[in-house]
């Protein structure tokens, strides 16, 4: 029987979007993918805890906009393998009519993705990289579901820290925003207490051939350009904050 499933799947070399999958307890993960996984715990025992914070986090920034600010239309880069909450299920929980545009530069996320959404006229899934965001914009474009000069719920969430240098792409697709848009962004962070152990966590995802780049909380903040941050939406309850700390900062900041 042939290692690589159909499609020529590389099941040997871990992945990101994999490694997320086994952590959240799903099941599209291979071999590799669950090896590279209990490393990560081994390292940071709170990563599993930190996925799951990290997806609750996401539901209720988009459950907030689309309840709260009256956002139909989302754009999710780093879209991830499709799992329980997705956003466009979400959106949809509050305004059956939202529209959800699925981005992600992994072609077997993307198979998946359209698979799940083969019967939905609202929904789309391309494939697109946030450093590559003029092509990005146009592949959005394309699908017919967004109007860009409507405010949009933009989401980077776990996806900044794969990029090794992503201002000025951020910065590019802050620009194509319409006022009153929102831009919904987590990052694992980096602080003193836990360094070495993120550098042994780097070269864990190194073998997956994707750079890890922990930043400080004041980068991260400042990937939210001159938006304007939200208070009601906090990346951790105020009782976990403390220990989860180490591992990442997040926030909904609004286009002025
Ligand atoms: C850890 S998953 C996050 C999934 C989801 N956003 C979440 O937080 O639950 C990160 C995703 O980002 C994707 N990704 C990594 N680099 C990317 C890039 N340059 N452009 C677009 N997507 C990228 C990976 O393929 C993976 O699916």
């Amino acid at each position: 029987m042939s290692a690589l499933p159909p499609g020529g799947i590389d099941v040997h070399t871990p992945n990101p979007a994999r490694i997320y999958d086994y952590m959240l307890g799903g099941k599209d993960n291979f071999a590799a993918d669950r090896e590279a996984a209990k490393r990560v715990l081994k390292v940071f025992p709170e990563s599993r805890e930190g996925a799951r914070r990290n997806r609750e986090f996401l539901g209720n920034a988009v459950r907030h906009l689309a309840a709260e600010v009256g956002i139909r239309q989302f754009v999710d880069i780093g879209a991830g393998l499709p799992t329980q909450d997705n956003v466009h299920q979400v959106a949809h929980s509050v305004a059956p009519d939202a529209r959800t545009v699925y981005v992600d530069n992994d072609p077997v996320v993307c198979v998946h993705g359209r698979a799940l959404l083969a019967n939905t006229d609202t929904v789309a899934m391309v494939n697109g990289d946030v450093r590559k965001p003029e092509d990005l914009h146009a592949k959005v474009a394309q699908t017919g579901l967004i109007d860009w000069s409507r405010p949009v719920g933009m989401l980077m969430v776990a996806l900044l820290h794969y990029v090794e240098e992503p201002y000025e792409h951020v910065a590019r697709l802050r620009e194509y925003l319409a006022p009153g848009s929102h831009l919904v962004i987590t990052h694992l962070t980096v602080d003193g207490s836990r360094a070495g152990d993120k550098e042994r966590l780097r070269q864990i995802y190194a073998e997956s051939g994707t750079p890890l780049i922990p930043r400080t909380v004041e980068e991260i903040g400042s990937l939210f350009g001159d938006f304007e941050l939200l208070d009601g939406v906090p990346f951790l309850p105020p009782h976990l904050a403390e220990r989860l700390r180490p591992l990442g900062a997040g926030g909904v900041a609004r286009k002025p």
